[in-house]
């Protein structure tokens, strides 16, 4: 059972995709980290993130090893724990220009594919290009949306006040998103982009356990299918 779940930032990815794996006892990869922990190691190792032929150069080197237990996930660079560095907000900064480049991302995507192949008894992938690039066989696809008011919320861990203004770190946090997504959906590698037959789910009115439902319920029309 391989599933893939892919949309923009703050759309409740990484918890639902956790979430379903430890209810269903499916591995789980965040491809995120693994663009994150490219690009803490260039950061860490002097590579000019700014200039995508020394990218690219670089993108060779590091061994990236991701744990794919959901209730645990882990991830090192080169030997290096960077589960902590890859939240930071240079990582953040930096990682749609890393893993713009093509060399990057032909690297992770094939490091993904092996993890998910070696995945016994099924993985839940998350990230942008899983349904249309990594997986294009997946057993099921989804596709996580939101409205951007609500993206910043999740990710700033801010709520509106009480008359439904956003606060000045929620409207900068929103920027910051919309900067990422665009960058990500218009790049020309493996854009951030819904897969035709992927299921597309609005999670802005729903909370973390009625989307965990929702996509449980989708996997196991999908687990009957097969
Ligand atoms: O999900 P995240 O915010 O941790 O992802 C970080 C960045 O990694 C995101 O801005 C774009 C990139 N990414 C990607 O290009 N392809 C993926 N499959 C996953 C993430």
């Amino acid at each position: 059972m391989i599933v893939a779940i892919d949309g923009p930032s703050g759309t409740g990815k990484s918890s639902t995709s956790k979430a379903v794996a430890a209810q269903l006892g499916l591995s789980y990869l965040d491809t995120g980290a693994q663009y994150r922990a490219m690009t803490w190691w260039m950061l860490t190792n002097g590579i000019d993130v700014s200039d995508a032929s020394e990218i690219a150069a670089a993108s060779g080197k590091p061994a990236i090893v991701s744990g794919t237990d959901p209730e645990a996930p882990a991830i090192s660079a080169d030997g290096a724990d960077a589960s902590g560095p890859i939240r930071t907000q240079e990582v953040t900064s930096a990682v749609s220009a890393v893993s713009a480049v093509p060399e990057v991302r032909s690297r992770i995507t094939e490091l993904q594919r092996t993890i998910a192949a070696g995945a016994e008894g099924g993985i839940v992938v998350e990230g942008r290009d899983i349904g249309t690039t990594v997986l294009p066989d997946a057993d099921l696809k989804v596709f996580l949306t939101a409205s951007a008011e609500a993206r910043a919320a999740r990710r700033s861990g801010e709520l509106k006040d009480k008359d439904g203004k956003a606060v000045a770190d929620l409207a900068a946090t929103q920027q910051a998103l919309a900067q990422r997504d665009k960058a990500d959906s218009s790049r020309k590698a493996s854009p951030l982009k819904k897969a035709d037959d992927a299921v597309e789910v609005d999670t802005t009115e729903l909370t973390l356990e009625q989307v965990v439902e929702c996509v449980v319920t989708l996997v196991e029309q999908a687990a009957a299918r097969k």
